[in-house]
């Protein structure tokens, strides 16, 4: 059977950022499982010039990628109880491309939460874009804790955690996948 391609979106373009070592690391742990083939989406890598999903506003790339996805892991801080606008805005610039695909959930912050808050505000957001949110969601507390300075993980145990999630997403992108095809007969 062919892999699932399943690529990790990291959720900020902010310098400083440190979210993007837990969307590597999700990725990494991606990239290590049988049935996927991941890549990681950074926003700082693509161009979208406007709001909204006009052909305009869009980046081809970003297109392709998301036509050809069977799901998404994002991987998303927390900016005042929310996600970043350039994620936000990386999300808009497609719609169809989502349609009944399910995405996995790493929420990233400074404090305890885990950035809970900005996965609770995704949930809602790609909901109207017609993916499924998958449940068992990922956490990453105290980021400055977790990596050093250049990113490698000092805490072992968050890379099992990722697994799970991980599997929750292949299961999902199997169901809806063979849905897709077999309404697409
Ligand atoms: C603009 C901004 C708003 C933030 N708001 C929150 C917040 O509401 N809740 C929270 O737990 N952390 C908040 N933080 C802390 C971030 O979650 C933390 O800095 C995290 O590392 C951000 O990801 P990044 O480093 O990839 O940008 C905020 C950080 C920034 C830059």
């Amino acid at each position: 059977m062919a892999k699932l391609f399943l690529p990790v979106l990291a959720g900020t373009t902010r310098v400083q950022r440190k979210s993007y070592w837990a969307a590597k690391l999700v990725a990494d742990v991606g990239a290590t499982l049988e049935e996927v083939d991941t890549i990681l989406i950074d926003p700082k890598d693509f161009y979208f010039p406007g709001d909204g999903n006009d052909p305009e506003g869009k980046d081809v790339r970003y297109s392709e990628l998301t036509a050809r996805a069977d799901g998404f892991f994002i991987v998303t801080p927390e900016y005042n109880h929310s996600f970043p606008g350039s994620l936000k805005r990386m999300l808009d610039s497609e719609l169809e491309n989502y349609n009944h695909k399910p995405v996995a959930f790493a929420g990233v912050s400074s404090g305890s939460w885990g950035g809970v808050r900005a996965i609770e505000a995704l949930v809602q957001s790609v909901r109207e874009m017609g993916l499924v949110a998958t449940y068992t969601d990922l956490h990453f507390p105290n980021v400055q804790e977790l990596f050093d300075g250049q990113g490698s993980l000092l805490d072992e145990s968050y890379r099992r955690h990722c697994i799970k999630p991980w599997h929750e997403l292949i299961w999902m992108s199997k169901v809806l996948k063979s849905a897709r095809e077999s309404d697409n007969k």
